[in-house]
């Protein structure tokens, strides 16, 4: 077993509700261990400079539980080892600067919480010496090697309200409705919300579509005489034959920005139906608030197990939830994959046995 005296811990790629909640898992537990806890801010860039970190103690982590966001901060940037780090000494090579303020602080050991990014990120910097273990993090749901990750059930959860409210006016006006949700390239959270939502049509990334068959679904509805429609959308759906929908491309550090695809679809089935159809873009309201009660308990779960792992000198791995248990995964096996809604899982199986048109 190493001799574990002091952690850094770090939140890095877009925030998900139950950041909070691991951190206080992360400070309470090692805490009573006996270890110090260092808060890193803005991710790796917190390591850069000395001023960005600061111990934390249990009384900093009080009230945190329900909070979405992260108290540490964090920055979305594809490969920081693209950039050279400016600093009032000199220009460093991002990597080498990181390394030797990690010595500096003395840190036997870091948490990083993240998603793919932030993780694959972490992995090259154990490959280069540093001692740390991963958490996973994303409201998408697509980090390869877990069945689930703490943010999804609180998009989910608010996504599905969304739905509800727009199933009034929807009804009201006889229109049809289009939600666009967040997923990036995985359609997680559409396929969860829009069945929870109950919805009519469900068109996710792993599914390209044909919109004449979405039309022709709502067309089939409106002669059994419900006369307005639900459409969830998510974000990196696209018809076939056709291509993302893409706000802002990828640049130096920077991933490519998804947002258009419900609209793109809703006035294809305007014309197709002759019906009057309105979008809406939930977007980041997916990822702020508080998280649900099931997030929390999940984020504190993988915070204590990541303390453990870090006691036990498992570097090199991330906290997955294999229900149910929480089982160390190497990061090796995680960085570069991401989990696509399956095929044949079960709930768009059921959807699908249930009417609900997935446009194809
Ligand atoms: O990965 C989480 C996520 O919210 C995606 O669902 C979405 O495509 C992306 O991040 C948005 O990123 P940003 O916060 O940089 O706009």
């Amino acid at each position: 077993m190493p001799t574990i005296k002091k952690i850094g811990v770090l939140t890095g790629g877009g925030d998900a509700p139950g950041l909070n909640a691991v951190i206080r898992a992360v400070v309470k537990t090692a805490t009573n261990a006996g270890v110090t806890v260092i808060g890193i801010e803005d991710s790796f860039d917190g390591l850069i400079y000395p001023e960005r970190s600061r111990v934390l103690t249990p009384r900093d982590v009080t009230g945190i539980l329900r909070l979405g966001g992260t108290i540490l901060g964090t920055v979305n940037r594809g490969d920081p080892f693209a950039e050279p780090i400016e600093t009032p000494k000199g220009t460093f090579n991002y990597a080498d600067r990181v390394l030797e303020m990690f010595q500096q602080m003395e840190l036997d050991a870091l948490i990083c919480i993240g998603g793919d990014g932030t993780l694959a990120i972490a992995h090259e910097f154990y490959k280069k010496g540093i001692p740390l273990v991963g958490v996973p993090k994303t409201i998408d749901n697509d980090i390869y090697g877990t069945t689930s990750c703490f943010g999804f059930d609180t998009a989910v959860s608010f996504a599905t309200e969304a739905i509800d409210r727009l199933h009034t006016t929807a009804e009201a006006h006889r229109r049809i409705m289009l939600v666009e949700v967040m997923g990036r390239y995985a359609g997680w959270i559409a396929l969860h919300a829009g069945v929870a939502g109950g919805a009519d049509a469900i068109l996710i990334p792993e599914i390209p579509y044909d919109v004449a068959k979405v039309a022709e679904s709502l067309r089939a509805r409106e002669e059994r005489g419900a006369r307005f429609s639900i459409v969830v959308v998510a974000e990196g759906a696209r018809p076939i034959g056709g291509s993302l929908s893409v706000v802002e491309e990828a640049h130096i550090g920077h991933a490519e920005r998804l947002g258009g695809a419900a609209k793109l679809c809703g006035d294809e089935l305007g014309r197709l139906t002759g019906k009057e159809t309105r979008h809406v873009v939930l977007g980041h309201l997916q990822r702020g608030g508080a998280p649900t009660a099931f997030d929390r308990t999940l984020a504190t779960r993988f915070g204590g197990k990541a303390v453990e792992l870090i006691l036990h000198g498992q570097f090199g791995k991330m906290v997955a939830n294999h229900p149910p248990d929480l089982v160390p995964v190497p990061l090796g096996e995680v960085v570069g994959r991401t989990k696509l809604v399956p095929l044949d899982y079960d709930l768009l199986q059921t959807a699908r046995m249930m009417g609900v048109s997935f446009g194809d």
